[in-house]
């Protein structure tokens, strides 16, 4: 396994015996850097879901809104007997949004490698459409998967990645994963995937550095959970969050800082951390129109339609095949 992948969720977590050299590689490369799926234990997963309702926050808001105002027609665009599947089974709400316009959906296929939230997603979704057959996949979305037989043969696969998560991954791994995908839905299938718009510098590191908190709590979480489960000695008042908006990359690029010189145990390895030395903890990539289009393309797809939220920050876009 690539023990350097920079990928997204805990699902991608390796197993315990790899997780300490995951973390010590991480801690010994120069530049430090952790792995972003480290954020999302049961605590890092509740920050996030605060996060959502911060009010610098606009990712989750613009999501929802978006839908709000136009999941008929994206229904209409996808058309009748789709089967939805989800990379990640994510905030219950949107899918829902969307589902609740989709006309005679063949079935929903949520992806996630953890099976408690993955369950309580699926009760959700029961109690919303009781009719609809759900075929839930415990892997990781990142692998090659296979996809469980459809009760009915469906008009279209269609792969729904929301939240911009694709923003987690540099441009080599997003086409990767696009091109997954695009193996996954077959000649007629489709992807709807959610993508964060490049504006106006300071509202995008608002939203990364809320008032409250929230998103530092959340970044400093890894090093508590390392604390947690690697007996590491991190004391996390020697640590900050830093999120700087790369312009030239058009990330989000998010930091642990030392705040002085320190040393910190993490199994046998000594770590030392200088003063103000910076840890890379995760990256949020930002597109323009264009920039989504070209990285498509390398994936051997096309864009096919393009809807916003109101107030133009967020975009959700449909990819077909380019041939
Ligand atoms: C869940 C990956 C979409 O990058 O905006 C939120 C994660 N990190 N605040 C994002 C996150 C800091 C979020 N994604």
């Amino acid at each position: 396994m690539n023990v350097q992948a920079y990928a997204v969720r805990d699902e991608q977590r390796p197993p315990d015996n790899l997780l300490l050299q995951v973390i010590q590689r991480g801690l010994r490369s120069q530049p430090k850097r952790l792995p972003s799926w480290l954020f999302y234990d049961e605590q890092g997963s509740a920050l996030f879901e605060q996060i959502c309702e911060q009010p610098e926050y606009y990712l989750t808001r613009a999501e929802i809104a978006l839908l709000g105002a136009h999941a008929g027609e994206i229904a209409k665009v996808l058309g009748p007997d789709v089967r939805l599947v989800e990379y990640g089974s994510g905030h219950a709400i949107k899918t829902r949004l969307l589902l609740e316009h989709l006309a005679t959906p063949v079935a929903w296929v949520p992806i996630e490698l953890s099976s408690a939230p993955l369950r309580l997603s699926m009760q959700r979704m029961e109690q919303h459409f009781p009719e609809l057959p759900i075929q839930p996949l415990t892997v990781d979305f990142t692998r090659s998967l296979r996809l469980p037989v459809s009760p009915r043969v469906p008009r279209r696969t269609v792969v729904y990645f929301p939240g911009s998560t694709i923003g987690n991954f540099d441009d080599r791994e997003a086409a990767q994963l696009l091109r997954k995908m695009r193996g996954e839905m077959g000649d007629n299938g489709g992807i709807l995937i959610g993508v964060d718009l490049k504006k106006d510098k300071a509202i995008i590191e608002a939203a990364y550095n809320d008032r409250a908190g929230v998103t530092a709590q959340f970044t400093l979480n890894m090093l508590a959970r390392l604390n947690r489960e690697l007996g590491c000695n991190f004391e996390l008042g020697g640590f900050c969050h830093r999120a700087h908006y790369n312009a030239m990359a058009g990330r989000i690029e998010t930091h642990i800082l030392s705040r002085h010189e320190q040393r910190v145990c993490v199994g046998r390895l000594q770590v030392l951390f200088r003063e103000d030395e910076a840890m890379l903890v995760e990256y949020s990539y930002k597109y323009s129109l264009e920039d989504f289009a070209a990285l498509a393309a390398t994936a051997g797809l096309v864009v096919q339609h393009v809807w916003f939220d109101p107030d133009q920050m967020f975009s959700l876009q449909y990819l077909a095949r380019a041939n």
